[in-house]
């Protein structure tokens, strides 16, 4: 062994599940390295209120191997008409930890999001009052604006007269992918915060188009400038208690990433912190590697740190990863960043 580090057990502060046959092999990737996750809700339909909560809960639940400890914390899908009473009420009782808000359209089962968010100013106020975290989907769906610049367009004219407006609000600015939007993060109120994925970390635009079109590094927010994962990278790798994992790990089936219209979304939660800590190492940053998976996140949302610890091991040869993992009939590919990294981690100790 090469190195070894002991972190507490990691959190995943945006994850996809899905439902369905996928949902078991999904959920075993994560609960590998995982203790906790934020779960997306954007389903097909999606998940808008307590009782969709609890019964998507359920069947998460039920899809755990026994004796295994992992805690999905459920959000709700914020919708034009969504009920701030269902919301506060599952908020206090603890079945749901935050909401989503996705602007209608900006991704992966969008459709019912919401169309205008000045709309929805009130019911956003009673929520924050009642201390509900709002994860937000950061970019506009405007077709008119180039697809690269549509965080930083939504940090303008959305994201920051929302705050201005509701100015106790809670906002975990989801999957932050430009420079823009980290040193928007850094210069504002204890109130915001972002996470930030791995493959973020790795791969900038033109991995997207190496040698002809890379279906797998597909992913909304789309991966930007060289610039701007230099700024992730700093920003993910400097300790800043603003910025915490969230994998955003979305599986879709391989026939519909590799496809005519391929679905937006790569699949990271198998090999997520293998290549976190390569980064980590490669920024001379081990050290703060726990704060960024185990610690930040947990103190932004108000939840306990983690009691259980995982062991990295740095090996002689690098970790061989499948190129798929196996759903039902299906494959689903796992992000593969095109380097090997030699880290592994080892269990909950
Ligand atoms: C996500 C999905 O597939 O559900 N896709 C993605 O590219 N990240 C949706 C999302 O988080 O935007
Ligand atoms: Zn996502």
């Amino acid at each position: 062994m090469l190195k070894t580090i002991k972190i507490r057990k990691p959190d995943d502060w945006h994850l996809h599940l899905r439902d369905g046959e996928i949902l078991k092999p999904v959920l075993a990737e994560t609960i590998k390295d995982f203790r906790r996750a934020i779960i997306m809700p954007n389903l097909s339909p999606p998940i808008v209120n307590t009782r969709d909560v609890l019964s998507y809960r359920t069947r998460i639940l039920d899809a755990l191997p026994q004796g295994v400890t992992f805690e999905p914390l459920m959000t709700i899908y914020l919708t034009d008409n969504s009920d701030h009473k269902d919301i506060i009420k599952g908020y206090r009782s603890g079945l749901i930890s935050a909401v989503k808000l996705y602007p209608a359209g900006a991704t992966t089962n969008s459709e019912a999001g919401v169309t205008d968010i000045e709309k929805i100013f009130p019911l956003l106020e009673k929520i924050s009052n009642a201390g509900v975290p709002i994860c937000i989907h950061g970019e506009t769906s405007k077709d008119s604006i180039d697809i690269f610049d549509r965080e930083a367009f939504f940090i303008e004219k959305t994201l920051d007269p929302l705050r201005n407006k509701i100015p106790g609000i809670k906002i975990i600015l989801e999957h932050v992918t430009t420079k823009i939007g980290v040193d928007y993060v850094k210069a504002e109120n204890e109130n915001l915060a972002a996470t930030i994925t791995t493959h973020h970390l790795i791969i900038n635009r033109n991995h997207i188009f190496a040698g002809g079109i890379r279906p797998h590094f597909y992913c909304l927010p789309i991966a930007k400038r060289e610039s701007d994962r230099l700024a992730l990278r700093e920003a993910a790798t400097s300790g800043n208690e603003k910025f915490f994992l969230g994998t955003d790990s979305a599986p879709h089936i391989d026939p519909l990433k590799e496809n005519q219209c391929g679905c937006a979304g790569i699949f990271s939660a198998t090999n997520t912190m293998s290549y976190l800590a390569h980064v980590f190492e490669e920024e001379d940053a081990l050290k703060n590697l726990e704060k960024f998976t185990s610690i930040n996140g947990a103190i932004f949302y108000n939840m306990p740190i983690n009691k259980e610890f995982c062991v990295l091991n740095k090996h002689e040869h690098p970790i061989k990863f499948p190129d798929k993992i196996r759903v039902g009939k299906e494959f689903v590919t796992l992000f593969n960043p095109g380097f090997l990294s030699n880290w592994c981690t080892e269990g909950t100790i």
